[in-house]
């Protein structure tokens, strides 16, 4: 029987639980060695934990709307570290040498100066806009690694976390479209936010917890730059074989508001694109 986790109103709020996950059953013989898992779920692990320090920032921008700030309270953001936990516990278990704790504190104290609200976009539905591209990211993310992965336990964890992600894409998306209906956005305000944004996931929160994740992994080799193009480099060689280009292509270009026929025209030319960039 799954646990059911109760927010403070006693509602339900999570599809599944992190505590039912049965971590002694993990076949590490098919993971521990495997360095890039090691590197991804433990920066995700870091990343994902750190919801509850934005969300604030999120509800302030939303104040006002009460349904969407219940929602990121009571739903978006519980779920989001319990993906945080779930994969720390999953490290725990596999990586019990790694010294999870204080590469999270390292983490925390450098990522928390970046957390302002500053950072979200003026306009609200800009910023719902904003959300969508992040939760393609980590929808297209989970997708890649859960194809890649064999380790049974892993796989069915990604794949609840990827469910996660896809609903708070349309949950997101959703409440756009109700800002849109009264404030209309130009292709091209939305074009310009969703390449602003999808520029960003590549960079800060995941390079920032690698960076960490590596020097408390290796203390006596100081982290280079060069480390970090080697990463980037092994999850490029992995993504060509696993990432899911066209389900990435068509969840952006839905956000754009242009007519079906003109997002038929420009998706096909983006994910010839998409495959270009990764083939570099
Ligand atoms: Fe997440
Ligand atoms: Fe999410």
């Amino acid at each position: 029987m799954p646990h059911t986790v109760k927010d403070e109103a006693g509602h339900a709020t999570l599809r599944w639980n992190y505590r039912d996950i049965d971590f002694a059953s993990i076949d590490k013989s098919a993971i521990h060695d495997d360095d890039l898992m090691f590197y991804m779920l433990a920066s995700a692990s870091l990343v994902e934990i750190m919801a509850e320090l934005y969300t604030d920032n999120l509800i302030e921008k939303f104040r006002g709307n009460a349904e969407l700030v219940e929602w990121l309270k009571s739903h978006w953001q519980h779920e989001e570290v319990q993906h945080g936990y779930a994969l720390k516990a999953y490290v725990r278990h596999v990586w019990p040498e790694f010294d999870w704790h204080t590469a999270n504190a390292r983490f925390r104290e450098e990522y928390v100066a970046l957390c302002t609200a500053e950072q979200l976009e003026d306009d609200p539905a800009l910023e719902l806009i904003a959300r969508c591209v992040v939760e393609t990211g980590t929808t297209t993310m989970y997708h890649a690694v859960h194809d890649y992965v064999r380790e049974p336990v892993l796989r069915k964890l990604f794949a609840d976390i990827k469910t996660d992600e896809a609903n708070h894409y349309a949950r997101f998306r959703q409440f756009y479209e109700i800002y849109s209906k009264s404030s209309p956005k130009s292709p091209w305000s939305v074009t310009s936010t969703i390449w602003r944004r999808m520029t960003e996931i590549r960079g800060e929160d995941s390079y920032i917890a690698f960076k960490h994740v590596f020097s408390v992994r290796n203390p006596a080799m100081p982290f280079q730059e060069q480390n970090w193009r080697d990463f980037s480099r092994m999850v490029k060689n992995k993504a060509r074989r696993h990432y899911p280009y066209p389900v990435a292509v068509k969840m952006l270009v839905k956000l754009i508001p242009v007519p079906l026929a003109v997002r038929h025209m420009i998706g096909w030319p983006l994910l010839g694109m998409a495959r270009l960039v990764a083939r570099k």
